[in-house]
């Protein structure tokens, strides 16, 4: 029996699993991460909704601009949480046959409010078995921020690959290279630091397929599922700026360690992640002004035209 908010802040099979020094299995993700999304649905969009890059664009837009604006194409979003994605492509263009996929059916509830009578399909499903989705139906896949996370990936890459018609396109956003973004690095490594206290393998072994993280494994990674296509992967950086606790709240937000820490240990995390982010000291404490800073990586699998 799992027991939420224990021994830790959250406490999932996963977690348990660690904190044993054994090497968690695929089932045991998948409920850390439904425990995750359930104690703390829409957080993603929340943190990354915030963050800019230098002409203004979240990564949510960045990701959107792969979709041309033509009639009637068929997209869609691979774990999608809570839509923001979806909608930013349905304010944009009602022409869009919109349908979105995730496992957790707390974010899809979001989603569900944020699209209500949009049309847009939502599903629930694991992105390894899209049997939902027909062969040969899908002009363009985009996943915002989930790649990271499953595991294992091959079948993902696989269905993908069938549900894309021979002309489709997949797109996913990705976290970038640890260290093109000023002090993101420092952060990482202090929030890791705190939750390697009480689990000290967390982060040798972490979520999803490490492949996924290094710009070279994702390439190979996807060469191999898609031999025909093009595939590049383009990197940026998005930033937000403001009271520096509020900074360092939404900056652990992209961390899933983050929320594995008792409440007193997040709260001394979050005082000295504000120490690293602290940009300018006002007269008192409440007017410390905080930035956080993130590499982002927009992987592009397109039809190679010769
Ligand atoms: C970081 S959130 C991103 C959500 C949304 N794409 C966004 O960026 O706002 C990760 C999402 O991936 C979903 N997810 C993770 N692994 C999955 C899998 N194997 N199949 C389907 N959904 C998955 C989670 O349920 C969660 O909603």
């Amino acid at each position: 029996m799992k027991d939420i908010n224990n021994q830790m802040g959250l406490n999932s099979v996963w977690t348990e699993s660690l904190a044993r020094n054994l090497h968690p299995d695929s089932d045991a993700l998948v409920d850390h991460l439904r425990t995750v999304h359930q104690e703390h649905t829409g957080f993603t969009e929340a943190c990354a909704s915030t963050c800019r890059d230098e002409v203004g664009r979240n990564s949510y837009e960045w990701l959107a601009e792969i979709v041309p604006d033509s009639k009637g194409l068929n997209v869609l979003d691979l774990a999608c949480g809570s839509g923001p994605l979806l909608k930013i492509l349905f304010d944009r263009n009602k022409n869009l046959n919109l349908k979105g996929i995730d496992m957790c059916p707390e974010e899809l509830g979001l989603a569900k409010t944020l699209l209500l009578n949009s049309g847009v399909d939502l599903i629930e499903s694991k992105a390894q078995d899209l049997t939902a989705i027909n062969d040969n139906s899908v002009d363009i896949v985009l996943c915002h921020w989930a790649l990271t996370l499953m595991d294992p990936i091959v079948p993902v890459l696989d269905e993908v690959r069938r549900v894309l018609t021979s002309k489709g396109c997949f797109a996913a956003l990705v976290d970038g290279p640890i260290n093109s973004a000023p002090n993101y690095k420092e952060v990482h490594d202090l929030i890791y630091s705190y939750v390697q206290e009480e689990m000290p393998s967390y982060g040798k072994i972490d979520l999803g397929d490490p492949r996924i993280r290094g710009s070279e494994s994702l390439r190979n990674l996807a060469r191999k599922a898609f031999p025909e296509a093009k595939v590049t992967i383009e990197t940026n950086v998005v930033s937000m700026e403001g009271p520096v606790t509020q900074v360092a709240e939404i900056a652990s937000g992209f961390f899933y360690a983050a929320f594995v820490l008792k409440p007193e240990k997040r709260k001394s995390m979050i005082t000295s992640l504000s120490n690293i982010l602290v940009i300018s000291n006002g007269s008192n404490h409440a007017e410390r002004h905080g930035r956080f800073s993130m590499p982002i990586s927009r992987l592009l699998v397109m039809p190679d035209i010769k």
